[in-house]
Parts: structure tokens; C-alpha cells; sequence
């Protein structure tokens, strides 16, 4: 099951230009550049309340984005990351839809240490899709026979045990 949008993968060719438009431009929080050599990316990070956009610069020969970047050189979207609850389960509901994911098929560890696949966007009306299955106490399923207030409560109390500051967007929210 699908639970949240975690993160926006923009490819960027110059890191320190997305990472000051995102700052000093868009008034956004965003952390320094930081290289990824196993990933073959450099990787700044805009913080939102409920979504991170990641500026991603190729980073060595084989950067994963570098083949990207030859088609727009300006840069442009390069994936859309959702977490689910379980990725093994994640990959049985889409094999059977007959999607297949990228590489070998066994999810690897992504940028964020969790396991992570990668579908084709030629299957996903031409969006590179991540999903990323996250830690436990992301996991907890919200119970779907919840009354809307008891529900707002316990987003409240979910995002506030992700530490995450949410609350302000999710009362908005609802
Ligand atoms: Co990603």
C-alpha cells in the first residue's frame, strides 16, 4: 500500500544554482550538497512540511542522471519516490499487473538506507516512479473504519512521532 509522497527528484546540472534558487530565491531550507559516489549523484535536499524536493547533480562517468541531463540540459523531473508499507508486497500487486521493475527485480538500498525499486516510466505514463518502503514506525496502518475526527487525531499524533512538523499542514488539510 502506498502511504505518502516522501520525495520530488529534480536533475539539476549545477548544484549550487538549483541549491540557491531553492534557498535564497524560494526561501526554502535546503541542506548542503552532499556527494554520493555509490549512487553516482551529488544530492541537496529542499525541506518541505510534508514532501522533500531532492536537487540531484550527476557526480563521476556512470551518474544515473548524467543520461537525463544529455536530453534536458536544463534540467527537469527525474522521479517521484512513494513510500509504501512493504515493498515485497508493493512488487507482487504490480507483477501482477504485469509491471516489472528495474534492474535485477530485488529491492536495493536507496540514497535513504531503505529498500527501494524503480519502475520504468515507459509503464507509468512516463514518470520514473521510486517506491521506497520506510522504517516501522512509518508503517503503522491507519485503520480505514475511523471516524474523520478520530482519524485527524491520529495523522496528529503519527506525524508528530515522525517528529516531523506536519501538524499545522495536516489540520489543514482536513
Ligand atoms: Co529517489
Amino acid at each position: 500500500m502506498i502511504r505518502f509522497l516522501n520525495h520530488i527528484a529534480i536533475a539539476v546540472p549545477d548544484i549550487q544554482k538549483a541549491v540557491t534558487l531553492y534557498s535564497d530565491v524560494f526561501g526554502l531550507e535546503v541542506s548542503e550538497p552532499k556527494d554520493m559516489p555509490d549512487h553516482g549523484v551529488t544530492v541537496a535536499v529542499a525541506q518541505l512540511p510534508n514532501v522533500q524536493i531532492e536537487l540531484v547533480a550527476p557526480l563521476g562517468d556512470d551518474s544515473p542522471v548524467a543520461k537525463y541531463l544529455d536530453k534536458h540540459p536544463s534540467g527537469g523531473l527525474h522521479h517521484i519516490s512513494f513510500e509504501v508499507d512493504d515493498i515485497k508486497d508493493l512488487k507482487t500487486n504490480l507483477m501482477d499487473a504485469n509491471h516489472v521493475p528495474l534492474g535485477d527485480g530485488k529491492p536495493k538500498e536507496g540514497m535513504h538506507e531503505t529498500p527501494t525499486l524503480f519502475y520504468n516510466p515507459k509503464d507509468f505514463l512516463g514518470v520514473l516512479i521510486e517506491f521506497e518502503q520506510k522504517g516501522l514506525e512509518s508503517q503503522k496502518p491507519i485503520s480505514p473504519v475511523k471516524t474523520n475526527v478520530s482519524r485527524h487525531l491520529s495523522k496528529q499524533k503519527e506525524f508528530r512521532e515522525q517528529g516531523a512538523h506536519v501538524k499545522v499542514f495536516m489540520e489543514d488539510w482536513y
